[in-house]
């Protein structure tokens, strides 16, 4: 019998992650993985775009759970996944990043009882072994609600493959035993290497009427800076004031931001700013990589750019990924004026240097199941 493996995804920075690992265990006589879409994100532009361009396999199981708060989220992917690991009876669970896709999964898991216990290198067990992919990552902000799930998720995993060195520290700093923690790599860079040709075959410059280098990128969706009508305007002010020094700004507007620019009435020069829904994988690594710089709030795009050598200007007080300041292209611009300006002339003064963390070279997935493989050669 093979060992059966449930890989979580939900939202949109979960599916780039999760594609690598499927393809990799699908590589190994020994698993049958199967995927689970929570449906934390739903419209075509932030999903299915992704299984469309990075060829993942249609999910076995929806969940379908949709939007709602926090709680309401977190609780009804809890609910339903229960289910699927009473009918599925997984060996194993392997969840991805950071969402509350990824808390609930975890949550429920870690209290499960198997019908049938299982052997495996770490002695039998009547639970299915809990792996984190992207473990150990802390912007040490509680705010975040993104710092709540990492901690409660790696604190429940039995398994925690890590990306960027300061995982390992963190981890090591909370008292976790080394034996449940693998430097892995990144995943997110493992899809980025392979997509890379494709995407830069895209056509959205010449779509959008861009030019090479002559455009600032910009992505905004971390509740801190959008959903205060006040701290959304202020941000927008200060990234306008730049559109109008130096280059126009692309913006593919996450739902969550679209509706808030449109509650708080925030009306954008056309002439500076390009603003479309979310775009798909390959056009927004093309947008990327033909930026003069990236200006956003998100997690992975601080790890894209680093590795497409893009200059980055994180819009936070704070990162949980500090390999991308201490070798890659990013600067912590923080929030204010005084702070983001600054950071933005320093950004653009030099030619991006940095170099590519270590293991970030397309195989990390394939350590993520060689790892796993050696688990149950027993
Ligand atoms: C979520 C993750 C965040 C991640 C981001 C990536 C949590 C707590 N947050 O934030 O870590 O960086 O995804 O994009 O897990 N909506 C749509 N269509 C969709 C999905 C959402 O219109 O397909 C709208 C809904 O109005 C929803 C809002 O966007 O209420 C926010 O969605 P939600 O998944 O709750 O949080 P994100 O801001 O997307
Ligand atoms: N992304 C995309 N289209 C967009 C914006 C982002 O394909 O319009 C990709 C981006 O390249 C990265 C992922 O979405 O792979 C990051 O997701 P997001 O910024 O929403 O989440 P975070 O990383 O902040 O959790």
């Amino acid at each position: 019998m093979p060992i059966k493996v449930i890989c979580v995804a939900g939202a949109r920075p979960n599916f780039p992650k999760i594609a690598p690992i499927m393809r990799a265990l699908g590589a190994k006589e020994r698993f049958e993985a199967k995927l689970v879409h929570t449906g934390q994100h739903y419209d075509d532009a932030l999903s299915k775009v992704f299984f469309d361009e990075l060829g993942i396999p249609r999910p076995n199981i929806d969940l379908g759970v949709g939007s709602g708060t926090h709680t309401q989220q977190t609780a009804s992917v809890m609910t339903l996944f229960e289910k699927v690991l009473e009918d599925e009876q997984p060996q194993v669970v392997l969840v991805v990043g950071d969402v509350n896709s990824t808390v609930a999964c975890s949550l429920v898991s870690s209290k499960f009882r198997l019908k049938q216990p299982f052997t495996c290198t770490r002695g039998t067990r009547d639970r299915p072994i809990m792996i984190h992919v992207e473990a150990g990552l802390r912007s040490f902000d509680n705010d975040m609600p993104e710092e709540i799930n990492r901690k409660v998720t790696d604190c429940l995993s039995d398994v925690l493959f890590v990306s960027d060195p300061a995982g390992n520290v963190n981890l090591a700093k909370e008292g976790t035993k080394a034996e449940r923690i693998s430097f892995v790599g990144n995943v997110m860079i493992d899809t980025l290497l392979a997509a890379k040709e494709k995407a830069m075959s895209s056509e959205i410059l010449s779509t959008l009427g861009l030019q090479e280098g002559g455009y600032g990128l910009v992505t905004l969706h971390r509740p801190s800076n959008v959903d205060d009508p006040e701290q959304l305007e202020h941000i927008i002010g200060v990234l306008d004031d730049i559109a109008k020094q130096d280059v126009p700004l692309v913006f593919p507007v996450h739902p969550r931001t679209r509706a808030r620019i449109e509650d708080a009435g925030i009306a954008m020069d056309e002439s500076r700013w390009f603003m479309t829904g979310p775009v798909g994988y390959l056009d927004f690594m093309r947008l990327m990589a033909g930026a003069k710089v990236v200006l956003s709030d998100s997690g992975g795009i601080q790890e894209e750019t680093t590795v497409l050598g893009v200059r980055c200007v994180t819009l936070r007080e704070n990162t949980e990924r500090p390999v991308t300041i201490e070798e890659g292209t990013n600067v912590l611009a923080g929030i204010r004026r005084e702070t983001i300006m600054p950071a933005w002339e320093a950004s653009i003064a030099a030619e991006p240097s940095g170099r590519i963390p270590r293991f970030w070279d397309g195989k990390s997935a394939e350590r993520i199941a060689d790892y796993m493989d050696e688990m149950f050669s027993v």
